[in-house]
């Protein structure tokens, strides 16, 4: 990555869960080649990895409970609303959802678009949702791999910013596979980041146009 004369992009990351996607950034943030800081990382989950490695960044670290929003019709909406008032307090460019397990509303969606990001562990549009590894598998594929996306209001939908392929392999299990797709989700997601923070990325309806080039495969990075 040179990114040297681009600006410090303020990245809001949002996780649920162990956070190794949040440490692929942090550690291209701390090796210099990414041109960004982290400004917040939030969490719905009190126990989230991702919360103790802000930490040791020396990042804020925000747990958000959902419960006192629940049981009210605009449940999801309000916990947004409360989301985008810790991201804007923050001043946040770039949201990035890593690991975040809460479906966004349009709060977030539109509040920051074509400035959300999301990594999906299969090739999009193939296998959106969850358990995409053992479908993939179950399916028969031979080539998975996984996908930075724009974040739109459907569910794993939006242009496609950048995807790595990772062959699926005889006798592969769905751990054995998420875990080689995970490698190349950790080269991915700073990537997409630091082509973000050049100003590189334009949205073109659904697709991603790396702006310099105007070859929107450079989004295909191959497994080195
Ligand atoms: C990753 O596989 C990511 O693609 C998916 O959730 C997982 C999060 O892993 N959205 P981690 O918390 O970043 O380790």
């Amino acid at each position: 990555m040179s990114g040297s004369s681009a600006r410090l992009v303020r990245l809001g990351v949002l996780v649920s869960g162990r956070g190794s996607n949040l440490q692929a950034i942090i550690d291209a943030i701390e090796g210099k080649g990414l041109s960004a800081e982290i400004a917040v990382v939030l969490s719905n989950k009190q126990t989230a990895g991702g919360l103790e490695r802000a930490k040791k960044h020396g990042a804020p670290a925000v747990w958000l409970d959902p419960k006192p929003f629940a049981g009210r019709p605009d449940s999801r909406e309000a916990y947004d609303r409360a989301v985008l008032e810790v991201l804007q307090k923050h001043e946040v460019d770039l949201v990035l959802l890593a690991g975040y397990m809460k479906i966004v509303t349009a709060v977030l969606v539109s509040a920051y678009e074509n400035r959300m990001m999301n990594i999906h562990p299969s090739l999009l549009p193939s296998f959106p949702g969850l358990d995409v590894q053992k479908k993939a598998i179950e399916h028969g594929c031979k080539v998975s791999g996984c996908t930075v996306h724009f974040v739109t209001e459907g569910v794993d939908e939006g242009p496609i910013v950048i995807q790595a392929a990772v062959p699926i392999l005889e006798g592969d299990t769905a751990d054995t596979l998420a875990g080689r797709i995970l490698e190349q989700e950790h080269r991915i997601y700073p990537r997409a980041i630091q082509l973000y923070a050049e100003g590189k990325l334009r949205v073109e309806g659904r697709r991603v146009v790396v702006a310099e080039t105007g070859q929107p495969s450079t989004g295909f990075h191959n497994p080195e």
